[in-house]
């Protein structure tokens, strides 16, 4: 049994770490009340959650990199939160 977990911080933010198990996916567990992140539709067609990722995670989807491209063309590190499962440890920031 896999029980590997893994922290989310918020650099530059009173937000706490949240600690989530492997391979959980941010938007089934980020709120207004645990994460600066607003999140719209969660199923990655609004934006809304733009976010610069600092750590290794897997690579966005086809779909996840064509609104990257339209919203963040110049950032590498930009993601959609509510398209990110965990797989280590990142730092989140809100993508400005
Ligand atoms: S909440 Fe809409 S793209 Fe993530």
């Amino acid at each position: 049994m896999n029980k590997k977990s893994h922290t989310i911080q918020f650099p530059q933010t009173d937000y706490e770490s949240i600690n989530l198990e492997n391979n959980q996916n941010l938007s089934e567990y980020l709120t207004v009340e645990n994460s600066p992140i607003l999140f719209g539709c969660r199923t990655g067609i609004c934006g809304t959650c733009l976010v610069v990722i600092e750590g290794d995670i897997p690579p966005p989807s086809a779909e996840e990199k064509e609104l990257l491209e339209i919203l963040a063309p110049k950032n590498p590190k930009a993601r959609l939160a509510c398209q990110i499962q965990l797989t280590n440890n990142i730092d989140i920031k809100i993508c400005k």
